[in-house]
């Protein structure tokens, strides 16, 4: 048996959250590979809304099993929260939660360093969400982390202050509460208590790969999207982490050659959340409508989201370096109404026509758009065929373009509003 792959091909928030708790019931592992509490990835189940962070977005099903894999970086502060909050809705789901030794913790004193490299950034702020994740990559990198499976051994308490004094130094001059920090210290604390106690941390790379030779479906599920890859993103506006299918091998132990199908999830229309580029960006009524329809303000912070419209040249990098077998096209519905719709075919670079990113993206870049006309209103129900004319063709035109079919359209956020080909 070989993993399936389900990854974002924009600036995140494209929809996967929902995609994974649809394609749930036809696998038996649902596992997260990167990222951490940056991500927020939305489900909604008979009109009820739930966002998750860290667990992954199997955790509805029964039948399934989370892993949090290697890959993942954790705040067990939040993580915990994340567990109790659903927990409290009735189901025990600490049964079907793994987690991996390998995966990184998260520090309180990470997110006080987050605020620090922000701050000292000034304008040229990456727009992070805070969650202390480039900081605590870093100390991973760096080879000073602290990971999950270190949480069980009698060091701990030791490394743990040592890594402290080490973040204390390097904040320096940096203002922050000292009673807030050490609150959050004690939470944490009692956090990390809960998983030891609670939740079977364990080498998930043997677990993953025991699944498969047994014949088990695995998803892996990626956070963030292609575009903010810490290698292929618009850096330095990008996350830290690789969010292509490469990611998901070496955030999960995942050998390539077990990969199977690649799946990749966009919106009909582009956003961003944080600064950086956006070539597509509609910085006008459009896009003001955009957002408000579409309910574009992030789920993990509540900023509003940049909109703009679709941009193939990106899209076509995103498929590339993922090697994406199909496509869930999301958010249709959100272009409702519309008179006129716009694709990015191709850019306009210093006077040269081109359907590649330029290594900067932040020089003159000049969308060339083609023009739909809208679909009208999409019915409340239906399959593919069933769907306007207008929005098929709209559909047919990125096909043609990127060479990869549409297998998944989304047309609004429940579970039920998916139509599938
Ligand atoms: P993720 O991070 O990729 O999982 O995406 P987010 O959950 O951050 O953002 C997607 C948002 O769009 C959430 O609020 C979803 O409930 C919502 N959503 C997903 N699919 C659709 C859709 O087809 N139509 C509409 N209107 N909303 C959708
Ligand atoms: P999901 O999984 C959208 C953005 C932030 C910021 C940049 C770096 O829900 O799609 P970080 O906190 O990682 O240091 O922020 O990346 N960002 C996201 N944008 N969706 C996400 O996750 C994101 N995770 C990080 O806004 O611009
Ligand atoms: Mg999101």
């Amino acid at each position: 048996m070989k993993t399936d792959i389900l990854l974002g091909l924009q600036w995140g928030d494209e929809g996967k959250g929902k995609v994974v708790d649809v394609l749930a019931p036809n696998y038996n592992i649902v596992a997260r590979f990167q990222g951490g509490p940056n991500a927020g990835h939305t489900l909604e189940i008979a009109g009820k809304k739930h966002v998750l962070h860290t667990i992954p977005s199997g955790i509805f099903h029964s039948h399934v099993l989370n892993v949090i894999g290697n890959g993942v970086v954790i705040d067990p502060t939040s993580f915990v929260a994340e567990i109790k909050e659903i927990e409290a809705l009735g189901t025990d789901i600490c049964k079907r939660l793994v987690v991996s030794k390998r995966a990184h913790l998260i520090l309180p004193t990470h997110r006080l360093l987050d605020a620090y490299s922000e701050a000292q950034k000034g304008k040229k702020k990456i727009g992070s969400t805070l969650k202390g994740i480039g900081p605590a990559y870093m100390d991973k990198t760096g080879r000073n982390g602290l990971r999950i499976g270190d949480i069980m051994e009698k060091y701990f308490s030791k490394r743990y202050h040592d890594l402290l004094d080490k973040h204390k130094k390097l904040l320096g001059s940096f203002e922050y509460d000292d009673k807030a920090l050490a609150e959050n210290e004690k939470k944490w604390m009692q956090s990390i208590e809960f998983i030891r106690k609670s939740l079977l941390c364990t080498d998930t790379e043997y677990l993953l790969n025991d699944a498969l030779k047994q014949g088990k479906k695995i998803l892996a599920e990626g956070a963030q999207g292609s575009l903010l890859d810490i290698d292929f993103g618009s850096y330095p506006y990008v996350t830290s982490s690789s969010t292509t299918c490469a990611g998901a091998c070496i955030g999960l132990g995942i050998a390539p050659s077990l990969i199977g199908s690649v799946e990749g999830v966009f919106k009909a229309y582009c956003t961003r959340v944080g600064s950086g580029p956006f070539p597509t960006e509609l910085k006008d009524e459009t896009g003001e409508r955009i957002c408000q329809v579409g309910r574009e303000f992030g789920s993990t912070t509540g900023r509003k989201r940049r909109c703009g419209w679709l941009d193939l040249p990106a899209l076509k990098r995103s498929i590339m370096l993922s090697g994406v077998t199909s496509l869930d096209m999301m958010k249709i519905d959100v272009l409702d109404d519309f008179e006129e719709v716009k694709i990015c075919t191709h850019y306009i670079v210093n006077g040269e026509k081109t359907d590649c990113l330029p290594y900067n993206l932040s020089e003159e870049i000049v969308p060339v758009y083609k023009s739909f006309k809208g679909w009208g209103k999409l019915a409340a129900s239906g399959n593919y065929n069933s769907l306007p004319a207008e929005l098929k063709n709209y559909i047919g035109f990125i096909e043609d373009a990127v060479k990869v079919p549409v297998k998944l359209v989304s047309v609004g956020p429940d579970r039920s509003q998916t139509i599938l080909r």
